[in-house]
């Protein structure tokens, strides 16, 4: 898949196909995960794999208002240790923790594409509860949950988001009202990447037919 398609065609899907994902998929798309840059080289986010109804129910409890995650064939807990970062780099290792573990999760996510899945990050949640459900209660202070990856075959197709452009976001120099870059170039029109928008907005139900016929309609671990 082509990479600009994977990331304008990346949505938040809130609710999913109840396929199960094939192990060898979803470590085709940790090793995306694991690929993302890390500082310092130090990769201090791992990740959790909740695919059990009991696990991803209690990870829905300590979610705010969010039933829908528990139908998520898998959630991922994504999971950070500064220590050693902030040994290294002082206080700005704890905002580095932070980036690495983004990284992490955007590598999931447009990777996820690739297999015609789709996920949500999700951040709202109860620190402390999701570690009781997912750590043993010594380990709690050393880990930190940055996040929760909903991950599955979307069931649904968002509406269009409003636009943001590139344009409205970038300053030329300085961050200053007068830098703005839509003051100086036209809005973004580049005929290549308005056709890679489009081709990617069409893509999903295209993705998913080629996946059905490719593996079968029952999707197995291992198949
Ligand atoms: C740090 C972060 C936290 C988020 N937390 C949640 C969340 O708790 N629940 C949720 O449904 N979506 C969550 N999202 C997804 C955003 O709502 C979504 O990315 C945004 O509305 C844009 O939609 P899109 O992802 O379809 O482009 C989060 C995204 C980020 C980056």
């Amino acid at each position: 898949m082509d990479i600009l398609e994977a990331i304008f065609g990346r949505r938040s899907i809130r609710k999913f196909k109840k396929d199960t994902i094939p192990y060898r998929v979803l470590f085709d798309i940790f090793e995306a995960a694991v690929s993302a840059p890390r500082a310092g080289n130090i990769p201090s986010t791992w990740m959790v794999l909740a695919e059990s109804d009991k696990l991803k129910t209690k990870l829905k409890d300590a979610c705010v208002d969010q039933d829908w995650i528990e139908n998520a064939p898998v959630i991922i807990a994504v999971c950070s240790n500064p220590k050693r970062l902030t040994q290294l780099y002082g206080e700005r290792g704890k905002l580095y923790a932070v980036q690495n573990s983004a990284a992490v999760i955007q590598n999931m996510l447009i990777a996820a594409q690739e297999y015609g899945l789709q996920g949500t990050w999700v951040g709202a949640f109860s620190e402390s509860e999701v570690k009781k459900v997912l750590t043993h209660k010594n380990k709690m202070d050393k880990v930190d949950v940055h996040a929760l990856v909903a991950l599955g075959k979307p069931d649904e197709y968002p509406k269009k988001l409003p636009e943001i452009q590139a344009t409205d976001l970038v300053y030329y120099e300085s961050w200053k009202e007068v830098n703005k870059a839509s003051k100086m170039i036209p809005l973004a029109n580049n005929p290549k990447l308005q056709n890679t928008i489009k081709r990617a907005k069409q893509r999903s139900k295209k993705t998913r037919h080629k996946l059905i016929k490719k593996i079968g309609k029952t999707i197995k671990h291992f198949k």
